[in-house]
């Protein structure tokens, strides 16, 4: 039998019973407009400064340059601001309704989409954060704040000036706001990022779909990691090869190499059928 039969019938079979934990990444969003980031259109240029996203966003980055870095998310933001979900996410909240408390999902994706078709909050961990808020950036709490409109459209490398930098401050004690999202030199936490709920949702899944990640992550791995462990169906959804592959054949799931959104119509059609 084929990946994408085996796979049809383990959906199938998660209509009588069973926890579904999906986890997402950029790929899901690629299809959509949103560049990934180890891409090509990932990397960005300001003035003649190449930068790549793994040398912007850092603490470090957003400490030395606030305003460039700024720039690059309000950016980002806007790009974000005007894609639409594609049928991949509403693939996803599909097995959200078809599921309910017996679906979890874990995304890595700070592109706001997912939260936008609907899916009870409740059950989304923004495990990187999201790029429509701010939050204060020496930490005097961890909640978290919307960006104002005025910063909406934002152009590709219009500069961000001290005025801008103000109206981001911190409401609540007006240290500088900083974008809501977790950079390459931090640590995931719970508080944040929701990191120990998600750890949890995945010791709890029955089945764990994964799609459109390169696996450069360390808490996406540790959920593929334990999920292999405990030899629960991995699904492996990805045009390329890529680590959570090699979890995924290690268990009753496999490989299915094609894009999120026709596997995911598929796999919700699944779920879904009387
Ligand atoms: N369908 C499914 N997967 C796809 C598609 C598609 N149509 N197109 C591309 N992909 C896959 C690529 O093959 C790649 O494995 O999406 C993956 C994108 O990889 P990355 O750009 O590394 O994105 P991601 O894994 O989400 O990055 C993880 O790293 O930069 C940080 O915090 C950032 O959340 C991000 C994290």
């Amino acid at each position: 039998m084929d990946d994408m039969v085996r796979a049809q019938r383990c959906f199938e079979a998660l209509r009588d019973g069973g926890v579904l934990v999906v986890l997402t990444g950029a790929g899901i969003s690629a299809e959509v407009g949103i560049p990934t980031f180890r891409g090509e259109e990932g990397y960005w240029t300001r003035g003649s400064k190449v930068y790549q996203p793994m040398e912007l966003a850092t603490r470090a980055a957003f400490e030395s340059e606030p305003a460039t870095v700024w720039s690059w998310y309000l950016y980002r933001r806007g790009v974000c601001s005007a894609a639409a979900p594609g049928r991949g996410h509403e693939a996803v909240a599909r097995m959200a309704a078809a599921l309910g408390d017996r679906f979890h999902l874990v995304t890595q994706n700070v592109d706001g989409l997912h939260p936008r078709t609907g899916i009870d909050p409740a059950r989304i961990y923004e495990i990187h954060g999201n790029i429509f808020r701010a939050r204060c950036s020496r930490d005097c709490s961890a909640a978290t704040y919307s960006i104002p409109d005025r910063f909406d459209d934002w152009p590709k490398d219009a500069e961000v000036t001290d005025e801008d930098l103000d109206a981001l401050r911190c409401p609540a004690c007006g240290a500088p706001g900083r974008p809501h999202v977790l950079w390459f030199d931090e640590c995931y936490d719970e508080a944040r990022y929701r990191a120990d709920s998600a750890l949890s949702a995945a010791a709890g899944a029955d089945v764990l779909l994964v799609v459109g990640t390169s696996g450069a992550t360390n808490l996406p791995m540790q959920m593929g990691a334990l999920s292999a462990v405990r030899n629960i169906p991995i699904w492996d959804v990805n045009p390329e090869d890529n680590p959570f592959g090699d979890f995924a054949r290690r268990t009753p799931g496999g490989v299915l190499r094609t894009g999120a959104g026709e596997a995911l119509v598929t796999l919700a059609d699944a779920l879904a059928a009387a």
